[in-house]
């Protein structure tokens, strides 16, 4: 497979491992939207989900598939024919189709999990890879557990799936267990012993159980892996994976001593993982590197008074280089429709996504309340609003009362189904009676697993941006809401996850002809 060799390839799992973490589920709406910003943000791969594992599942595959133009869109499957079928089916529709097969390599997986022996687990990956490379020319293979794995029954599993026409193989740490100095010895082990690793790339993917995934990841790069397999935010199974922002910055940042770069416009970073952290309602923590809220502040007195006279006193990057918006005040309630819509372009929204009369209808109604209207601001506006599924439930009007003595009660009015419904609740706080009165308007009872709320921008008249996951009958959904207003932004999140639930039953009923 002709590589450049200066350049790592980015692997984005983001809507498949990275779904993988509790409470990150997505519907197919939600994936198509991540999709289009991975593309923007420049990755080579987007692994779209395990097609052969839901109907739903397969329908994003098939969506993203059929969205994106310029990254290799690809499946998961395993080394079985039903799953290898659907992930073929799946990317039908991709300009650049691929999959990613897989079987676990290691003593212990073999003789626990699969009861398998170490040869007919070759036998397995072997006639996997010739069966898919029939309709396929992007084969990746990954030996999962390979950090646990005997590392010459690895050179024999590797040479012999490559033999077969894998044009790509993969070294998972699946279960976050390898330390750096280990596993780039291991690549380094593997790529001089394997016979013909020079005709594939030689991937990495990385948990991060012991925090180690993007150092592993980066170990693995400097002895010859050229693709990261990573996802925005460090999602994923467990305690995550490989987070993109981290190793691409650090090859960027760094480029003096890893000597390589990648295909990433990093201007999009900041962009990509607020659109992640919105869909799914994963809060990003402050002091996440890259991506933090504190990632670009500087606290103590010594340091911001090194950024005033130069920033390189203490920044080794620069903000801007994330795309992180500069917080200045960029339109007011006299801004037009063509200044919202340009300032939308320079943040690098795609337009294509966005309903323009409702976005600048909610941007004049937050102008007209709030005194400074960020960047930031304006891009909870539209991102909320493309996240938003079809309007079943529509929010018309809220009331909430509360004081130290009284009970606190809401009452609210829905549009429901087309009908206007009006209804009242008390409960344990605003928030708790504003939902109380929702779901009984609509005549369910749905658990909150989740709730969280942000403060935007700084201030007291600051977005809050709220997101819930909500579970009823075994279908869970997240909702986001952005208001200046707390509990009217917690009641906008709540309608969101119902009407996605809502959505999410009709498409399950329209796929299976079942009930979910
Ligand atoms: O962690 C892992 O081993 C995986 C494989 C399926 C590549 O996600
Ligand atoms: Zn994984």
């Amino acid at each position: 497979m002709k590589h450049d060799p200066d350049v790592v390839r980015i692997f984005d799992t983001t809507l498949r491992d990275g779904e993988q973490s509790p409470g990150a589920s997505m519907n197919v709406e939600e994936k198509v939207l991540v999709a289009r910003q991975l593309e923007r943000l420049g990755v080579d791969v987007i692994e779209a989900g395990f097609a052969a594992s839901s109907p739903g599942d397969f329908e994003a595959v098939a969506r993203v598939a059929a969205t994106v133009t310029r990254p290799v869109v690809l499946s998961l499957a395993r080394t079985k024919e039903n799953d290898m079928v659907q992930a073929i089916r799946a990317v039908e529709k991709a300009r650049n189709p691929g999959i990613h097969v897989f079987i676990a390599t290691s003593d212990l997986h073999l003789e626990r999990k699969l009861m398998m022996t170490r040869q007919e687990v070759i036998d397995a990956a072997c006639w996997a890879v010739e069966y898919c490379r029939k309709y396929l020319d992007y084969v990746e293979f990954s030996a999962e557990d390979a950090s646990r794995s005997d590392p010459d029954y690895l050179v024999q599993v590797f040479g012999e799936v490559i033999r077969c026409g894998a044009t790509v193989v993969n070294v998972p740490d699946t279960t976050g267990y390898a330390v750096p100095e280990e596993f780039g010895a291991l690549f380094r082990y593997l790529i001089a012993n394997t016979p013909g690793s020079d005709r594939v790339v030689w991937s990495a993917h990385c948990h991060n159980d012991l925090g180690m995934a993007v150092a592993n990841s980066l170990a693995a790069v400097r002895n010859g892996a050229r693709q990261v397999e990573c996802t925005v935010n460090g999602i994923g199974e467990r305690a995550g994976n490989t987070s993109l922002e981290e190793v691409v910055m650090a090859i960027h940042t760094r480029s003096d001593f890893f000597k390589l770069r990648t295909n990433i416009v990093t201007e999009q970073i900041y962009p990509a993982s607020r659109l992640l952290s919105q869909v799914t309602g994963l809060v990003v923590p402050v002091n996440k590197p890259i991506v933090g809220d504190n990632a670009f502040a500087h606290e103590a007195g010594i340091h911001q008074d090194g950024v005033l006279k130069d920033k390189l006193t203490y920044e080794i990057m620069r903000p801007e280089s994330i795309g992180l918006p500069s917080n200045k005040l960029v339109l007011g309630k006299h801004s037009g429709r063509h200044a919202f819509a340009e300032r939308l372009k320079q943040l690098g929204v795609d337009l294509y996504n966005v309903d323009m009369n409702k976005a600048f209808a909610k941007f004049k109604e937050l102008a007209d309340r709030k005194k400074f209207v960020y960047d930031e601001d304006i891009l909870a506006i539209v991102t909320e609003e493309a996240v938003r599924g079809p309007d079943y439930l529509e929010l018309l009007e809220l009331e909430v009362r509360a004081s130290t003595h009284g009970v606190p009660s809401a009452q609210v009015r829905l549009r429901v189904d087309g009908a206007v419904k009006q209804g009242a609740a008390e409960g344990d706080g605003m928030v708790d009676a504003c939902f109380k009165a929702i779901a009984e308007l609509v005549g369910v009872q749905p658990r909150l697993e989740r709730y969280a709320v942000k403060a935007i921008t700084g201030g007291t008249d600051a977005m809050g941006e709220v997101s819930c996951l909500i579970s009823l009958d075994g279908v869970t959904a997240t909702g986001q809401g952005a208001h200046t207003d707390i509990v009217h932004a917690s009641a906008l999140a709540y309608v969101n996850a119902l009407n996605k639930i809502q959505s999410r039953r009709t498409r399950y009923r329209q796929i299976s002809g079942e009930e979910p």
